[in-house]
């Protein structure tokens, strides 16, 4: 946890922007797998962690902006949980450690906030995304849960996302220390890849070592020779020579901060001709990224650079043809690059995506293209000093979307079809890092983790 001074500084800067009304967050329960007993690794709401630094189950808070008064709901431990469980600190002792100091028994919570509602006052409350917390908006607020994402509000999401954008230099230690262990996790793939081992070994050896390291994995490990697939949850192959390995994952700190590093190696230790290529395209997109990234930049003009990249990339390869602003202008890289060129990262790995892709990815200038290829990009407003986002380009051959589109005949004047029947078992390339915006440009977070085609057989090699 930080200090308590961290989460008031936080609640007092919410206060200055929110003009009125009282907001009600509900912290997580546990979820149970398969009975109520059997939970689910815990994982604290964000946004609750962000203010309130409780890293537990069963917490509320109220913010009364009218008023000026934080309540903090919580059960103190009783003889049942002692013996389950061990002791625990006092409900008011947790307040006071994360600066508040009224703390209440969560059944007095319906209540508190009845007073509120009863006044006719508005209550502020975040879009929930849990089925349980739905519920218990709907037991507090009357909202039934097909409406609370509509009727959640936009002032509070928001000021919310405004502080959560911005990263403090102790949120960005941790996303290094998130990072750094993200490093052991990809150096150790490329260590012990090679033809005859599991993806479903190599996953279990980075989830090891992102839990060795104190925290977890920040999403499911995608780690697949069909990295065509781009969020690839299944382990069960095995590597053979001539595949390509993509490896993206990240390990979580204790405190809920994410790393999100993408690397693609070839499994034999040597990339043949084609796939180095290829991967020369990807990284000179993913180096595009990084020399542009800077404090006011449309993360979609990040985006079309990138794309540029590689659509001029595949047109020297043979695979595409024309210019490379008129098949980007069309969209026919996206064939191949079928995805944002990032994300923001901080406490959720995509950060702040529940509150709303047009809060977090878009801002007033910059709105949500309608344009073929570019509709689906989750982020595209402009970089502000303090954002970190997600640097990671990819081309992919996957024969399904090549099937459809060369059956729809689409793009011809920028696609060649027919040089790409020899791709269909190629696979997918992406490379990911992590970008902290600075005043004037922006800095690759971690330490490097190999990514050159030299360093990436030196690493193989285990030189
Ligand atoms: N690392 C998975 C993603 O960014 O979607
Ligand atoms: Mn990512």
């Amino acid at each position: 946890m930080f200090s308590s001074d961290t989460y008031q500084k936080r609640r007092a800067a919410l206060r200055e922007t929110m003009s009125s009304g009282a907001a009600v967050f509900l912290g997580h329960r546990d979820s149970p797998f398969n009975y109520a007993a059997n939970c689910y690794p815990f994982r604290q709401d964000s946004s609750f962690l962000y203010f309130f630094g409780l890293n537990e189950p069963d917490w509320a808070a109220i913010l009364d902006f009218d008023e000026g008064r934080e309540y903090l709901f919580g059960n103190d431990t009783t003889m049942d949980d002692i013996i389950w469980m061990g002791e625990q600190p006092s409900v008011a002792t947790k307040a006071a450690s994360v600066g508040i100091n009224e703390s209440f028994p969560c059944a007095t919570l319906p209540d508190i906030l009845g007073k509120i509602r009863q006044s006719g006052r508005a209550i502020h409350f975040l879009p929930p995304y849990r089925g349980e917390t739905k519920l218990e908006l709907f037991k507090l607020l009357g909202i039934p849960p097909d409406e609370q994402k509509e009727k959640a509000s936009e002032s509070l999401i928001r000021a919310v996302v405004r502080l959560r954008s911005v990263k403090e230099a102790q949120e960005i230690a941790q996303i290094e220390q998130a990072i750094e262990t993200t490093c052991q996790m990809h150096t150790c793939v490329m260590r012990r890849a090679r033809a005859g081992i599991t993806e479903q070994e190599l996953t279990d050896a980075i989830e090891n070592i992102a839990r060795q390291n104190g925290g977890t994995i920040s999403f499911p490990v995608i780690l697949s020779i069909n990295g065509q697939i781009l969020h690839n949850h299944c382990h069960g192959n095995t590597l053979r020579n001539g595949r390509l390995l993509l490896t993206d994952a990240g390990a979580e700190t204790a405190m809920g901060y994410a790393g999100d590093i993408t690397r693609t190696i070839p499994v034999s230790g040597q990339f043949d001709e084609r796939q180095r290529a290829v991967y020369e395209i990807v990284l000179q997109a993913n180096r595009k990224v990084a020399e542009i990234c800077r404090p006011e930049i449309p993360f979609l003009e990040v985006h079309l650079a990138a794309a540029h990249v590689i659509a001029d990339g595949l047109i020297r390869m043979g695979l595409m043809k024309g210019t490379a602003e008129d098949a980007v202008a069309a969209g026919a890289h996206v064939l191949f690059f079928p995805h944002g060129t990032g994300h923001m990262m901080g406490l959720d790995v995509h950060d702040m995506e529940n509150l709303g892709e047009q809060y977090t990815g878009y801002d007033d200038d910059i709105q949500r293209s309608r344009q073929f290829g570019l509709s689906n990009l989750r982020m595209g407003r402009r970089l502000k000093e303090g954002f970190v986002v997600t640097d990671e380009p990819g081309i992919y051959f996957i024969p399904a979307l090549i099937d459809q589109w060369e059956g729809e005949k689409k793009l011809r004047d920028f696609i060649r079809y027919e040089a790409l029947k020899s791709f269909r078992d190629f696979g997918g390339i992406r490379i990911e890092d992590d970008l902290l915006i600075t005043k004037k440009g922006c800095r690759v977070l971690g330490k490097a983790i190999p990514k050159t085609v030299e360093e990436i057989e030196k690493t193989m090699r285990h030189d």
